[in-house]
């Protein structure tokens, strides 16, 4: 089947081959509709109008907060808190939960992790002067749980589910499993594998979970944090502003339950509103489907690239145990020079260092071109793609 259809911009745009869905993914039609149906219909801000309309905006923000507590598996829709992005939620960990570490604790990533699992880290280093450890990786690019890094004084590990830059899936249960046996707490940022895989966080016992909605198929500017909420509640909040207080004097403020007291000012409404028709999709699609079409397309793109000499596949070259991005260098070129041969025959792709330089240090390289694919791409568009880069090669050398 072929979901083409589904997503006007394909439509808007017949020569288009997006191959460029780790960094955002492109919109169903349904979506599109809710978002502009909510401005034409609903619009309102949220809790704070005694009338229908902030009471109709208000449960449909609540009604999102329900779907995605339903696709992750959470107990309660008070686990989920919107946030901008995968980012902000990681930052407000950092800012919360972070600020209850001190000096003596220690934080463990991994070398594979997106800046905005490193980023944040460095600077709550900066503020309470924490340690931070990191996890190596194997030599097919998965994290290597070496549990030497896991004792008494780590207080969290932060790690990708899936990596941004190499595809790899990381096995968690081995690596949670070691951060609870120390008392450690466990953030997973889902950003990529939340759109190719059933995550539950109930069952793999996470602490707290990260992912954005434009990655969804859902709209940029709403994303989601998911923690425990015993431990939600044990942490300070995050921004200050309405909605967030229990109450204000000029002395001092209370804040509020949650979810609202990590919700400062007005969220992004229309975005919730979109994000759930895109769950709602994705529900309806279904993720064995999904992942059905997503590991065929990633096998034939592996064996296609594979096929070529002059282009080295960085990461698993295997189709197991990966999700459907896959990056490569390519001999003498650089992979920006790809980007833009490709671009220049309508394909998008992203070059660089995808925001993992521990990563891109780790393998020595300055950059790598990535081919990231969602269920509505096809074997056709990857045959063309790699007609292209047979021409950009032999353009250069
Ligand atoms: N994190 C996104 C990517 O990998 C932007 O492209």
């Amino acid at each position: 089947m072929n979901y083409k259809s589904d997503f006007p911009i394909f439509e808007n745009r017949p020569d288009l081959i997006y191959f460029d869905n780790g960094a955002s993914s492109q919109k169903p039609q349904a979506v599109i509709d809710a978002v502009s149906k909510f401005y034409e219909e609903s619009n309102s801000n949220i809790h704070r109008g005694p009338h229908f309309l902030a009471e109709e905006a208000t449960i449909m923000y609540k009604n999102t907060r329900r779907t995605v507590a339903d696709f992750i598996g959470a107990q309660k829709p008070e686990e989920i808190i919107f946030t901008k992005n995968a980012t902000e939620a990681i930052n407000l960990v950092a800012r919360t939960y972070g600020e209850m570490l001190n000096e003596h604790d220690v934080v463990v990533l991994s070398r594979l992790e997106h800046h905005a699992n490193i980023v944040p880290w460095l600077q709550l280093k900066e503020r309470k002067g924490i340690e931070l450890r990191f996890l190596d990786l194997t030599d097919d690019g998965n994290i290597y749980l070496n549990t030497d890094l896991i004792d008494e004084k780590v207080k969290l590990v932060s790690i990708s589910g899936m990596s941004n830059a190499l595809g790899t899936i990381t096995d968690l249960p081995p690596i949670i499993e070691a951060a609870h046996d120390v008392g450690a707490k466990v953030l997973i940022d889902a950003s990529q594998l939340a759109v190719h895989r059933q995550i539950n966080v109930h069952q793999l016992d996470v602490d707290f979970l990260v992912m954005t909605g434009h990655k969804l198929y859902g709209p940029t500017g709403i994303g989601v944090l998911y923690g425990k909420e015993k431990l939600l509640r044990s942490m300070p909040p995050f921004l200050g502003g309405g909605d967030m207080i229990r109450e204000v004097t000029t002395e001092g403020f209370s804040p509020t339950e949650l979810p609202n007291k990590f919700e400062a000012g007005t969220p992004n409404i229309a975005g919730a509103v979109g994000l759930k028709v895109a769950i709602d999709y994705m529900f309806k699609i279904g993720f064995s489907k999904i992942q059905k079409v997503e590991h065929e397309l990633t096998g034939h793109l592996l064996d296609k690239l594979t096929s070529l000499p002059f282009i080295k596949i960085i990461g698993p070259t295997e189709n197991k145990s990966r999700g459907c991005l896959v990056s490569f260098t390519m001999e003498n070129v650089h992979p920006h020079d790809i980007a833009e041969g490709l671009s220049s025959k309508n394909i998008c792709i992203r070059a660089g260092q995808h925001c993992a330089q521990p990563l891109m240090d780790t393998y020595n390289l300055p950059a790598v071109a990535r081919i990231s694919l969602a269920f509505y791409n096809t074997k056709e568009e990857i045959d063309v793609s790699c007609e292209v880069l047979t021409d950009i090669y032999h353009y250069f050398n």
